[in-house]
């Protein structure tokens, strides 16, 4: 935390006396690096204690971007691979990250002693004011996958100030149907825990192609020295209550929100009905195919992101998505990416606070 605060206040701070302006830029450099690499955090908070890593420089007046990671990984298996994507390089440099592992999911985490009460994911979503207080961060923007999104979601139903935009991927909303829960129980007769969370991150046809990538992550999860601990957060998310999220009702996001679901994805009926759920005069659709060029739109859309910021591509099809086109720096509330069809062709009608995409 130290090194954060120094660095939010290097740009408008005066030399310290004897200080040449040289050894301050180098200082500011190596605080500037020390970040880029990652600086990992815990509080206490009424639930234990949460750890989360900042990656970046905070920008004056501007949200952090916030993620939550899915059941069975932790931040870096979760959000490397997008945020080290090199189309993500426009919007990393304009935003701080800060990166939560759901407890004892951060590398090296201890095993929870036995009978340990682990958080249920509302008390989860609970934990994140002290993560904000202690960064000092007033607003976010939210990214959460799976039981990640759900933990997003219902802070930013319980705190819809400070929650800027919402990008949910895979996000089920409901609670466990008797269904659900029969069939749950039938499928830990025969699998480990571990294949039934690989079940949930991924769709059948995903698991039996067996490709590198499902070997990857199926050899992590087998792996994980904190494996009990996975089982802890995966039975928090199978106990979860329902969001509730109530169309036309006051049991919703008031936040922009974009929903993503993979094509075949195991969620995908559960993020169409969470779609379905939410103000249909506030609901886009969009299929770019392309989470990074869709969260450059969605920033774009609330004001943060410099129309010279997107691809050539991404500006042609803002130009018609909004009528006034986003300038970095001057937001608007009301400004929204806008709606299209399930037919892949980009937005024209009304605008919209929630988009959803496949990809
Ligand atoms: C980031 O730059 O936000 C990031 C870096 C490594 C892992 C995950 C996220």
């Amino acid at each position: 935390m130290a090194e954060l605060q120094e660095v939010q206040i290097t740009e408008e701070k005066p030399l310290l006396p004897g200080q040449t302006p040289e050894v301050a830029k180098e200082a500011e450099l190596a605080a500037r690096v020390l970040l880029d690499q990652g600086q990992t955090h815990s509080v206490e908070t009424p639930y234990g204690s949460v750890t989360f890593t900042v990656y970046g420089t905070p920008k004056p007046k501007r949200p952090a971007i916030l993620t939550y990671h899915d059941v069975g990984l932790n931040y870096k298996s979760c959000f490397q691979p997008l945020f080290q994507f090199g189309d993500m390089q426009e919007i990393i440099q304009n935003f701080v990250r800060v990166h939560v592992d759901a407890p004892g999911m951060e590398e090296g985490a201890p095993v929870f002693p036995l009978g340990y009460q682990y958080p249920s994911l509302d008390q989860l979503a609970d934990m994140i004011p002290c993560i904000l207080q202690y960064l000092n961060f007033s607003t976010i923007i939210g990214v959460g996958v799976g039981a990640g999104a759900y933990v997003l979601s219902r802070y930013a139903l319980t705190h819809p100030d400070t929650v800027e935009g919402l990008v949910l991927i895979n996000i089920d909303p409901n609670a466990k149907g008797w269904m659900d829960w029969a069939a749950h129980k039938l499928t830990g007769l025969t699998s480990s825990i571990s294949e039934m969370i690989l079940g949930h991150l991924f769709s059948q046809e995903e698991l039996s192609g067996n490709s590198e990538l499902i070997q990857k992550y199926r050899n992590i999860i087998a792996h994980a020295p904190n494996l009990d601990n996975i089982e802890l957060y995966w039975n928090s998310y199978n106990n979860r209550r329902d969001l509730n999220f109530e169309r036309g009702g006051d049991i919703t996001l008031k936040c922009p929100v974009m929903l993503v679901v993979g094509d075949q994805a195991p969620h995908e009926d559960a993020v169409v009905e969470c779609n379905s759920k939410l103000d249909p005069t506030q609901t886009s659709f969009l299929k770019p195919g392309k989470l990074t060029e869709a969260f450059k739109y969605f920033l774009q859309g609330m004001g943060y992101m410099a129309s010279s910021c997107m691809t050539r591509l991404s500006r042609s099809r803002t130009a018609s998505l909004t009528s006034a086109a986003s300038v970095d720096g001057n937001r608007s509330r009301s400004r929204t990416l806008s709606q299209s069809s399930e037919s892949g062709t980009l937005p024209s009608g009304p605008p919209g606070h929630t988009m959803e995409v496949s990809c």
